[in-house]
Parts: C-alpha cells; structure tokens; sequence
C-alpha cells in the first residue's frame, strides 16, 4: 500500500534525502512544503506528515495535524524543554513519532546507553560528545539530548537538573551527578556521537558515527508507514523497531 506524505521542509538535506530514499513507489508526496509555502488541502489527502525542518516550525504542523487527524513522524531537532512539552502533549489526540535519530544503530545506542547507565553504579560518570557539519543549527544535536534522557531514564535523574552544557572557567570539581554534553561543528560531519563512562581505573564508551543521511531518511520513512493506523500516543523509532 502507498503511504501518502506531507513532508515539511522539504528543501532541506534532509527533506531531499527523504524524496531520495522514498523513489521506491511505497511513498507517494502529497505536498513537498517548506517556509513560505501555503499547505492547502494537503493534510487531508495525506496519511501521514514529516516534519524535518525547523523548531519554530514543529507545533504550528503538530497543531494542524490534530485539527485533521493525521500522524506526524517528526525528525525536526532545538526545541527547548518548554516547546518540546507543548509538543508532546498532543499525542493525546495523534499518533506522534519522534526521534533525535532515526538510524538503525543510533537507535541500538540509545537501547545499550540505558542499559549502561541501569547497570553501572553512579561513580561511571557520563559524558556526551558529538560533531556535525558546519551549517547545523541547533547544538547540542536532538540526538546527543536522546542519548541524554536515556541515561537519565537508567539512572531515574531529571536531565533539566543534571545536564551540564560543556565547561569553562574555574569549574570546580565535577560533581558526581551530573551529565556533561559537548556539541563540537566543522566541515561535513553527517552526525558522530560518543557517550563515555568514566570509572576509576576504566572507561567504558559506546559510539556511532553516520556517514550518510540516507540512514535518517530510510528510518524517517519506515517511521511513517509504521504509525498510520497507531491509536494516539507519543512513540520513538525504538517502538518502530521493537526495541522497547
Ligand atoms: N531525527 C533525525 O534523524 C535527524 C537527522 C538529521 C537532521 N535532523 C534535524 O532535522 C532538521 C532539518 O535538518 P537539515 O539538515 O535538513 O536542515 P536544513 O537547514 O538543510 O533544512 C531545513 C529546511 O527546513 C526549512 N524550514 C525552515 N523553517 C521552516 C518553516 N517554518 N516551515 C517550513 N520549512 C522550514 C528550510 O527552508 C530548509 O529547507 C534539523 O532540526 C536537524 O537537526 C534530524
């Protein structure tokens, strides 16, 4: 069966590697929008909407989806803590998607980082960095902050209490919970991420660097024919590929 998209931000590199990787006919565009651009009666004809774009713009798609019905799949990173709230709380009403990173083995890393953060004591202290390309907005990426909120989901913290943006100055001693989080930018780094466990006498560090945005756009996707039909909810592509 075709699946009927709008997908939002479609100029992007990302919005282009989806129309890239959806050529197979499983995937039919309804509307190919980006900012500007006037959505019509799109949002009724399609199945599904896929936000890849930008922050500002996510709840204004959110909220025109509830007013149809439809599920969005959304990949669009930057919100901060209160608009990713807003965001969230329409799933009482959609089925929503939504993933930092949509790759296969982003996805077995967030799994394993939880994992860790339940099976090693608190003395493994934690610490996130990631690299993108030059031209990325947002930092730290959505996906160093999923990787963030699995290790506090492991360790029953509150990441708002904990995360610790990167350091200068007279620090002090780092206190023992915490979660340091580092964005470095250059060149064309499609998305490297490493989390680190720092023991004493050890250190433990899981990692996964994508080459390709396809990985994003083919998970993106596979996110999308998954929801249409799901009861309203908030999912991550771990419940698309039964990682739960
Ligand atoms: N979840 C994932 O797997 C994943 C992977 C890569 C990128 N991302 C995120 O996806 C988003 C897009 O990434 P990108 O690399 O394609 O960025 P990009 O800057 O290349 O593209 C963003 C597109 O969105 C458009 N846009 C901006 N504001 C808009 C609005 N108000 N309405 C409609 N369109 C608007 C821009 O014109 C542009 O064409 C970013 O937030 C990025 O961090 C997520």
């Amino acid at each position: 069966m075709t699946t009927k998209i709008v997908l939002n931000g479609a100029k992007g590199r990302m919005g282009r590697a989806i129309c890239d990787a959806a050529s197979d006919g499983d995937f039919e565009f309804v509307s190919l929008c980006d900012i500007g651009d006037e959505l019509g009666d799109a949002f009724k004809l399609a199945d599904v909407i896929i936000d890849f774009s930008h922050h500002s713009a996510t709840l204004g798609i959110v909220e025109k989806a509830v007013d149809h019905l439809k599920p969005v799949v959304i990949g669009t990173t930057g919100h901060d803590f209160a608009e990713r709230e807003k965001i969230i709380a329409h799933s009482k009403s959609i089925p929503l998607v939504w993933s930092g990173n949509y790759s296969m083995g982003m996805n077995l890393l967030f799994y394993f980082a939880q994992k860790a953060a339940e099976a090693l004591p608190e003395l493994y202290e934690a610490e996130i960095i990631e690299a993108h390309h030059r031209h990325k907005k947002d930092a730290p990426s959505g996906t160093a902050m999923d990787i963030a909120r699995r290790i506090c989901k492991g360790r029953n913290w509150n990441l708002e209490d904990v995360i610790q943006y990167g350091r200068e100055g007279i620090t002090g001693e780092r206190p023992r919970k915490q979660l340091g989080v580092h964005a470095i930018r250059g060149g064309d780094v499609v998305g490297d991420h490493t989390v680190q466990f720092f023991g004493q006498g050890e250190r433990f560090e899981l990692r996964h660097q994508a080459t390709d945005r396809k990985v994003f756009a083919q998970g993106a996707l596979s996110s999308a024919s998954w929801v249409v039909g799901k009861a309203p909810g908030f999912y991550e592509m771990q419940d698309v590929l039964g990682l739960r």
